[in-house]
């Protein structure tokens, strides 16, 4: 089981130029996973959260494509905040941890690269269920 340490931020590479910069994600070269699937977050109103879930297999990159918002996770004894604002930044969220977003920004894009295709098999949505999964008591 991961803990929230285990969810880094990570620099992704920039091809610098005057006329404008470039990220590239590459398949098995700088993702430590196999990309199954890439989807975007747009158009999120302001003061809206998402997430409240974890997955038992998935592994994501989030980037914030354009704008700001911040990430909660938690591995059901730890918390963490990471406030994405750079797309030469992807936090890497492992498996088996629960994920809020709050505090997007109006225009942002919260771009993901995920390991596995949509499956609601793999969400745990209920949050003592996902305590409960993590082997620990309810308080
Ligand atoms: P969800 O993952 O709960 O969104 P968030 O974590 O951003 O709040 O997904 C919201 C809805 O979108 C849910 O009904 C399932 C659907 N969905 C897909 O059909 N395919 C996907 O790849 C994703 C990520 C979501």
């Amino acid at each position: 089981m991961f803990s929230v340490h285990d969810c880094q931020l990570v620099d992704l590479p920039i091809v610098h130029d005057k006329a404008g910069n470039i990220t590239v994600l590459e398949n098995n070269n700088n993702i430590p996973f196999n990309i199954k699937r890439v989807y975007y977050l747009f158009d999120v109103p302001m003061g809206s959260e998402r997430g409240g879930h974890a997955h038992y297999e998935l592994q994501q990159y989030v980037v914030a494509a354009s704008g700001s918002f911040t990430f909660i996770l938690d591995d059901g004894k730890e918390k963490k905040e990471v406030f994405l604002n750079h797309p030469n930044k992807a936090l890497h969220i492992k498996p088996g941890i629960w994920r809020e977003m709050k505090d997007f920004s109006s225009g942002s894009v919260c771009l993901v690269l995920a390991s596995m295709l949509y499956t609601e098999d793999d969400y745990i949505r209920d949050y003592q269920n996902f305590i409960k999964y993590r082997n620990y008591e309810i308080q």
